[in-house]
């Protein structure tokens, strides 16, 4: 939080430390890989520090790195265990190393829409689910949503074969691996920050993610268009060190809780609007969106949903029926 304007005055500014926070306060660093503006994660991250700041001012401080300025996503993971950073909100294909459980948020065609995920990331599966990696050392908070995932590449994707022989960029996930075989691709995992360079040099033929990741990073630009598949949820898992959290004082505890439930919530109700304006913002901009009919999205559920039996084991099938549960 900023300094009262009495301690402005009596220290002339050296009360504040270099990096803005006051001296005395309990410094979180939020660290993560997206745009700052126009962005759900970007703009919670915003809205989760100002809240910080000015309800915890004096006792807690937070600040935002965005743009992988600070860490990566595996980066971040060390650093959370290493105290460089007390939170992180790595998409759930992100978490391979330390559960196989969350598989689950990337079969493709399991979740119809964010509303789904979000009722079964509140339904007692999905909150047992957050504690899930506390023996690796590291507790979830709760579920930020960012969007639906579509595809992109350098020429038009209507049919699945049509990504017969191109390369896609995944995440870190060997679900997305599996979906890509499935439709004829090939699969090269890389970090976000390396996407964008990546599309353009030709390193990658097309991509998969959301409309304000396909918007904010620029990737409409350096590909043909960008095909409204739907076919998966991009979700994130804000997610902080068990022994950090467990260490703070309870009432620091239960105020830093409570402001991070009510601004999950808050994010999450908006999130819609905010991916609704993405879409739009790529074609204002003179992107390419191709909609697929009936029978050509049938086609890719075809095609891709059968990589669920290759990882239903990992998963479980209590959880895989429960998040069908949701939607029907
Ligand atoms: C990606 O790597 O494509 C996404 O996980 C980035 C993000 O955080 O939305």
């Amino acid at each position: 939080g900023a300094a009262s304007a009495l301690a402005m005055v009596m220290f002339a500014g050296q009360a504040l430390a270099a990096d803005g926070c006051d001296s005395g306060e309990m410094v979180i660093k939020f660290s993560h890989v997206v745009a700052e503006k126009g962005h759900p994660k970007g703009e919670a991250a915003k809205k989760l520090a100002e809240r910080v700041n000015s309800e915890m001012n004096g006792t807690a401080c937070m600040e935002v790195f965005p743009n992988s300025t600070l860490f990566d996503d595996d980066k971040v993971m060390e650093a959370l265990l290493l105290g460089d950073v007390q939170l992180a909100a790595p998409s759930l294909s992100k978490f391979e190393a330390y559960t196989l459980k969350y598989r689950l948020f990337d079969l493709p065609f399991l979740f119809a829409s964010l509303k789904d995920v979000e009722s079964f990331g509140s339904s007692d599966k999905g909150k047992e689910l957050l504690k899930t990696m506390e023996d690796k050392g590291y507790t979830g908070m709760g579920y930020w949503l960012s969007g639906l995932k579509q595809f992109s590449a350098k020429k038009p994707l209507l049919q699945p074969s049509d990504a017969n022989g191109l390369k896609f960029r995944i995440q870190t996930s060997d679900v997305a691996d599996a979906m890509i075989e499935a439709i004829g691709g090939s699969a090269q995992k890389l970090a976000f920050k390396e996407v964008y360079g990546a599309l353009q040099t030709g390193v990658v033929d097309g991509q998969e993610n959301s409309w304000c990741n396909i918007y904010t990073q620029k990737f409409f630009e350096v590909q043909d268009g960008v095909t409204e598949t739907n076919h998966q949820t991009l979700a994130y898992l804000l997610v902080t060190s068990t022994e950090w959290l467990n260490g703070l004082d309870d009432g620091v505890r239960e105020q830093f809780v409570n402001i991070v439930n009510e601004e999950t919530a808050a994010a999450n109700a908006d999130v819609a609007n905010k991916e609704a304006a993405c879409r739009q913002n790529i074609l204002d901009a003179g992107g390419v969106i191709r909609e697929l009919d009936a029978t050509q999205r049938q086609a890719w559920v075809d095609t891709m949903k059968p990589v669920w039996e290759k990882f239903q084991g990992d998963i479980g099938t209590d959880l895989i029926d429960a998040a069908m549960a949701v939607g029907a």
